[in-house]
């Protein structure tokens, strides 16, 4: 088959390696200089059997829309779909209505009455923009009055635009985070591999969110159960309220969930694989990706993916001043050294050919660097050791991606109740149905 990759990030070239390792012909639109197969193009003229749209902004704005009345196969929702990530005030909504668990919240465009809504919630306080901000718009504090600055700051537009010109409000919930990627065809799902990712910029979980500084997969104590929860209590339940509002969604539902103490909670839905998850989660497919997704965009899932049991980590290599003003044009060292390890891939994501060809950054989050293994403390000393021989001024990456997995303290563990959730590796569950 051939498969039009659509995006320019690490999460790209982890789809793009993934399809061509089951032997399809893979061309990224427009990918970037470290992607081989990249190709400057508008993705509705790439003669392609399938069209895969990475990232959320085109979603959004409803290039697979455009792609399905020139009647390709898309795998993507259309901009209806889209508004999942794009608003989350609209997500919001969405789940309440479909009944699905998630933090009490409130959305808003003015001061006052924000602001009394705020504090009214007893902490931790979470401010979100309701539009796109590439995963920075959250504040999650324990200060009332950051919180309340914060919502001046992204109503008045000063702090994100337009996407922060209505904000919502959430309590704050505790627990552990976990990333399920859920498969969908409209009416059926099947979930991926869990994977975990760790949002803030520094180690032990310190400084701002981020896009995501590094994902592992499988996540140790989490087993088919509590996937098959979050499919029943959540993607399911938002697949048939979706399809009741007349939208029919072919893409992933990517859940992100808190596992609290009264069960998974959802934080919010993105429309997309996750970037750093996607780098974790695919290399870790042992089948084909192209028939899984060709089946979904078709409207007809029926074959259900398979994972090795090795684990990956991933690591995410940003450039100076990565997240708030990234430099850019540092060249890139070590590229190759560090790809040639064993179990070792390194996916590309702001990088751009220098003026003599060379690869320089060319955005925040450079490179991401996984590790495949037998177990998590082996993909992690690969994929750390790969980032050991790659260098350039200011490159920076947390020193403790799924360090916390590999001990016995890890939260999860008890979360989700230890001993209930079947093995830590292994396949998720079986194709599931919105019953009507
Ligand atoms: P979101 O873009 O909505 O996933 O938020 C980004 C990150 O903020 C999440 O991955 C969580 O780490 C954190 N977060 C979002 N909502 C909440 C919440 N209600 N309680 C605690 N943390 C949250
Ligand atoms: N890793 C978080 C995201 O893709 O939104």
């Amino acid at each position: 088959m051939r498969v039009c990759v659509v995006g320019s990030g690490g999460r790209e070239h982890a789809l793009a390696v993934a399809l061509r390792r089951a032997g399809n012909e893979v061309v990224v639109v427009p990918g970037n200089a470290g992607i081989p197969g990249s190709e400057e193009a508008d993705p509705v003229e790439v003669e392609a059997d399938l069209v895969v749209v990475g990232p959320e902004q085109p979603l959004v704005e409803g290039l697979a829309d455009r792609l399905r009345a020139r009647g390709r196969l898309v795998f993507g929702p259309g901009a209806d779909g889209a508004q999942l990530e794009g608003s989350k005030r609209w997500m919001k909504e969405l789940l309440s209505a479909a009944g699905v668990p998630t933090a009490r919240h409130g959305a808003f465009t003015d001061v006052v009455p924000a602001i009394d809504f705020l504090r009214s919630l007893e902490g931790p306080w979470v401010v979100k923009t309701d539009g796109l901000a590439a995963g920075k718009g959250v504040l999650v504090t324990t200060d009332v009055d950051e919180a309340a600055d914060d919502v001046v700051a992204k109503l008045s537009g000063t702090a994100f635009g337009a996407a922060g010109r209505t904000v919502v409000i959430e309590e704050g919930l505790s627990g552990s985070e976990l990333s399920v990627l859920a498969v969908c065809d409209g009416t059926r799902a099947v979930a991926l591999a869990p994977a975990q990712d760790h949002k803030r910029l520094g180690d032990g979980d310190s400084g701002p969110n981020t896009g995501g500084m590094g994902a592992f997969s499988p996540v140790p104590a989490i087993g088919p159960e509590l996937v098959d929860d979050v499919l029943d209590s959540a993607v399911l339940p938002t697949l048939a309220a979706l399809s009741a509002r007349g939208i029919d969604y072919r893409g992933v539902l990517y859940a992100g969930v808190m596992v609290t103490a009264d069960g998974p909670k959802i934080l919010e839905f993105n429309v997309r694989f996750g970037d750093p998850e996607a780098q974790v989660v695919l290399p870790r497919l042992s089948c084909d990706l192209g028939v899984l997704l060709a089946q979904a965009a078709d409207g007809l899932l029926r074959s259900e993916p398979t994972f090795v049991d090795d684990a990956a980590v991933t690591v995410v290599c940003a450039s100076e001043g990565y997240p708030a003003s990234p430099r850019t044009g540092d060249p890139i060292e070590g590229i190759d050294v560090a790809a040639a390890g064993d179990g070792v891939e390194v996916y590309c994501a702001g990088v751009a050919a220098g003026p003599g060809g060379e690869l320089v950054t060319a955005g925040g989050r450079v490179l991401s660097v996984t590790g495949l293994g037998p177990s998590l403390a082996g993909a992690r000393a690969r994929a750390y050791r790969a980032v050991s021989c790659l260098s350039w001024p200011g490159m920076h990456y947390r020193h403790d991606i799924a360090a916390p997995a590999l001990t016995s303290s890890f939260p999860l563990a008890a979360e989700a109740g230890a001993g209930t959730s079947g093995p830590a590796l292994g396949s998720p569950g079986a194709i599931r149905e919105v019953t009507r």
